[in-house]
């Protein structure tokens, strides 16, 4: 039998399946603009129930329950903060990550599925950590409000490479819809780690740098 050659009907899309699988990798070269739509979709059609995608379901349960831990945690890093602007940096914060969890609630309707949290065991070591910082520091001091940076800075950190990670798996899925949450998320991620650096550069470094041990 002689192949076929379907020229008729095929549109532009080309041939979906066999080929090279999309790499779910995280490279710099994060597309600012939605890529080509009508690729993305074919693809989208395929990737349908496929592994990656309980995978990447299974990551979203997690960053979740992330983002729902701090929302219980925030408050308390404000309130044994000193610095006026630390404590409005984890006061803004807080709003701004419940925010974040209905995004990703949005992000499961998307998807056809209910939110659920898996325990994020990395998040809940790192603020785990932090309190260790509370405990371990004199209140009052700015060498507490550097350790409340850092371990801030260590949140965002997480954040920023597992919502980079999930927006690039997204748009793999060709979940465009999917990714532009994610994305979104992951720029006020990277604001809310600068502002810490900041506040830091600013004063809180240099003071703890004065104080003495007593
Ligand atoms: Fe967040």
């Amino acid at each position: 039998m002689a192949k076929a050659v379907a020229t008729k009907k095929a549109p532009v899309k080309s041939a979906p399946g066999k080929g090279a699988a999309p790499k779910p990798t995280t490279s710099k070269s994060a597309p600012k603009s939605a890529p080509s739509a009508s690729t993305r979709s074919a693809k989208q059609a395929t990737n349908n129930g496929s592994m990656l995608e309980e995978f990447f379901a299974g990551e979203l349960k997690d960053i979740y329950w992330a983002e729902k831990h701090l929302v219980k945690t925030l408050p308390k890093m404000q309130k044994a903060a000193t610095s006026p602007a630390l404590q409005q940096a984890f006061a803004d914060h807080l709003e701004t990550t419940k925010t974040h969890v209905s995004r990703l609630e949005e992000v499961f309707a998307l998807m056809g599925k209910k939110p659920q949290a898996k325990k994020c065991d990395a998040m809940a070591g790192i603020t785990e950590e932090g309190s260790g910082i509370i405990d371990e520091t004199e209140k009052g001091t700015a060498t507490r409000d550097v350790g409340l940076v850092l371990a801030g800075q260590k949140v965002e950190h997480y954040e920023i490479s597992t919502y980079g990670g999930l927006a690039q798996l997204a748009r793999t899925l060709g979940k465009n819809d999917v990714a532009e949450l994610l994305e979104a998320t992951l720029g006020e991620e990277k604001e809310a780690d600068s502002l810490l650096t900041q506040i830091a550069e600013n004063n809180i470094n240099y003071q703890a740098s004065e104080e003495k041990e007593d």
